[in-house]
């Protein structure tokens, strides 16, 4: 194995660090029996089948199949190498690995070597783009301008903050490093005319990077320093092999720790708002590219968390905005809602500006609406309260509103202010919201329909359907065969007694019937030659084929006995070696076909493969009876 981190070191690392408070940094879990459960981070999904267990260090998703370690967690989510991903657990348990180990943890290349050029080129401007906003004199106006909005040094630093200055560099740069003209073709970064000439995209512009959710820049938004009517306030790279504005959020990267310890997210306009939170200590905001949010950019939350607070511009279209989110939100998601609101019509850069840290922190305390508290004050906007006829409307509007709430308390307290403000009896009042709310059930449209609440299993309450194999539960997954069912049980206790396994290999042609289990045996007879104990965590670390070790690890959460005994075994053996003799005889018959074909004898070659033919169609019969 190319492992040179030495195996104490990597046991260390391993030992030191809790797998569910690592992978509890990107995905939301929460315990339902004695496993954790939250959304696979590896594909899209709407109920948890994501599963932690503590006890064995270990994760399995019973969707996707995917399992293993924690370092195969990080390899697997950021495509990172076997050092690397030690270094990282290492970071993140405060471990100080030598640096001849770290030294290896060089990022891995992404398989596609476009992406993993394009990134080179972004990671290079982004420095060069920094280097002469801070250090050169091309950069002072616009470290000016920086500073003046109330941004400092560190902060500058902490978002990778640049400059394009007027005149282009961008380009000879790259030219002088002789870089690929169609790499920077397709880079996005420049701008190419009809003659297939390119020029610098970002001119004059103070540059925002844009990172996906590991960190790494796949794209700018510049500003423009002065307001100019024919040039867009901010400019964005255009979409690329790597930049899919769908699907990223601003600050994704940055905040993802804060929204976990927050419990929440907080949605921002624009990128000058997160970081202006940011400045003041609150550090769990995102924003989306100056689009409404997509489902993409919903998953993503979702997955870190239950709770979204939308803290847009106070103004009316920030308010109008707010409005729209939450109504898509309300449709498309299971997030908890919030509203948050700057005073007198700011956006939460200019509040924090006028107002202070102290102020502005505390908006978010005490400044939390509900959606509905929210919509209440919101549906006043164009009506005058004085009017009777407004009052009305406003109050139909209202009572509408409180009738798709599912909870008495929370309806209760807004009649009781209707009730103040209006001065009406609120007897009155509950009549009404219940012949609105009866019109509703009758009338409700399937768009209008309450947004889809937590289900128990979406809540991570249940586990997902038990599955005894510990296999994909989705609905295309065939039911395992008696055969193969016995081949996962016995593989279990073979690695995790050692009185079994000493039986079992005692049996001269005792062999699995499917390849994978048999290439598993053959992995652990290695290990066993130098450990003592079977751990898979640290069995995983020893595999090498990424499929085996998820096969492995799926067999961790069977639902099984703790204790085996002789006639189990016995039982088990019996059925893989005599259930099956087919696939004995065509593993014996392949043989003979490979030989036969090494000698060049035709005929023989001929005929075993008109058996072999024969042998497969035994075994589909097989199978089929198998799985009645
Ligand atoms: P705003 O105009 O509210 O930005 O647009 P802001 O954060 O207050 O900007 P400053 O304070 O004037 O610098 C909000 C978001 O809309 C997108 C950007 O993502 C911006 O952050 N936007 C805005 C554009 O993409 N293009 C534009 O021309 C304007
Ligand atoms: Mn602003």
């Amino acid at each position: 194995m190319a492992n040179l981190i030495p195996e104490e070191k990597v046991d260390q690392v391993r030992s030191a660090v809790n797998i569910a408070d690592f992978i509890g940094q990107y995905v939301q879990l929460k315990k339902a029996g004695k496993n954790l459960f939250g959304l696979c981070p590896f594909h899209e999904e709407r109920t948890p089948s994501f599963s932690v267990n503590e006890q064995k260090q270990i994760f399995h998703c019973f969707s996707c199949g995917r399992g293993g370690n924690v370092f195969s967690f990080i390899m697997e989510l950021e495509n990172l190498s076997f050092p690397e991903a030690v270094s990282k657990v290492a970071d993140f348990g405060h471990i100080d690995l030598p640096a001849t180990y770290t030294a290896q943890a060089q990022p891995a290349k992404p398989k596609d070597q476009l992406q993993s050029d394009l990134l080179d080129l972004y990671a290079d401007s982004a420095k060069m783009y920094q280097h002469i906003l801070v250090n050169t004199e091309l950069g002072e106006s616009a470290l000016a301008y920086l500073h003046e909005r109330g941004l400092d040094d560190q902060t500058i630093a902490t978002f990778g903050i640049g400059y394009a200055p007027k005149n282009q560099l961008l380009l000879d740069f790259f030219k002088a490093h002789k870089t690929d003209y169609q790499l920077l073709r397709q880079s996005g970064l420049f701008i190419e005319n009809q003659a297939g000439e390119l020029r610098d995209r970002f001119v004059d512009r103070v540059l925002f990077p844009i990172k996906d959710a590991s960190g790494r820049v796949i794209a700018f938004s510049g500003r423009i320093l002065t307001k100019s009517p024919d040039e867009p306030k901010y400019l964005n790279s255009p979409e690329t092999k790597l930049f899919n504005k769908r699907s990223v959020l601003f600050n994704f990267d940055l905040a993802r720790g804060a929204i976990r310890q927050r419990k929440s997210v907080v949605l921002f306009e624009g990128f000058m708002d997160v970081i202006a939170a940011y400045r003041a200590g609150i550090q769990n905001g995102v924003a989306s590219m100056g689009t409404s949010l997509t489902n993409e950019q919903i998953y993503m939350l979702e997955r870190v968390t239950d709770q979204l607070y939308i803290c847009y511009d106070s103004d009316m279209p920030g308010q109008k905005a707010t409005d729209r989110a939450l109504k898509l939100l309300g449709d498309n998601s299971r997030l908890n809602l919030g509203v948050i609101q700057m005073p007198d019509g700011m956006d939460p850069d200019e509040y924090l500006r006028a107002a202070g840290t102290e102020k502005f922190v505390q908006v978010f305390d005490d400044g939390k609406q509900t959606p509905t508290a929210f919509e209440m004050q919101y549906l006043r906007h164009d009506l005058n309260l004085q009017n009777t006829q407004d009052q009305l409307t406003y109050l139909a509007a209202v009572l509408k509103q409180l009738a798709g709430l599912s909870s008495n308390v929370e309806q209760d307290l807004y009649l009781n202010q209707l009730v103040q403000e209006f001065g009406l009896d609120k007897a009155d009042l509950r009549q009404q919201l219940r012949s609105v709310v009866g019109q509703q059930t009758v009338h409700r449209q399937p768009t209008q329909a309450a947004p889809p609440r937590l289900s128990p299993e979406a809540a991570g309450l249940t586990p997902p359907p038990p599955s005894i194999d510990g296999t994909p539960t989705n609905m295309n997954a065939a039911p395992l065969s008696r055969v193969e069912r016995a081949e996962r049980l016995l593989l279990y206790r073979l690695l995790h007694d050692h009185d079994v396994w000493l039986r079992v290999m005692a049996l001269a042609d005792f062999h699995f019937v499917h390849d994978q289990y048999q290439n598993i045996l053959a992995d652990a007879e290695a290990y066993f030659n130098t450990h003592n104990r079977f751990e898979l965590a640290i069995f995983t670390d020893f595999m090498t084929d990424e499929h085996l070790k998820q096969v492995v690890t799926s067999l961790e959460f069977m639902d099984i006995a703790s204790e085996t005994s002789t006639e189990e075994v016995a039982d088990l053996v019996n059925v893989i070696m005599n259930q099956h003799p087919v696939a004995e005889q065509i593993n014996g018959k392949k043989t003979e076909l490979t030989a036969a074909k090494q000698l060049g004898n035709q005929d023989l070659v001929q005929r075993l493969t008109l058996e072999l033919i024969e042998l497969y169609r035994q075994q589909q019969q097989v199978k089929q009876a198998d799985n009645l």
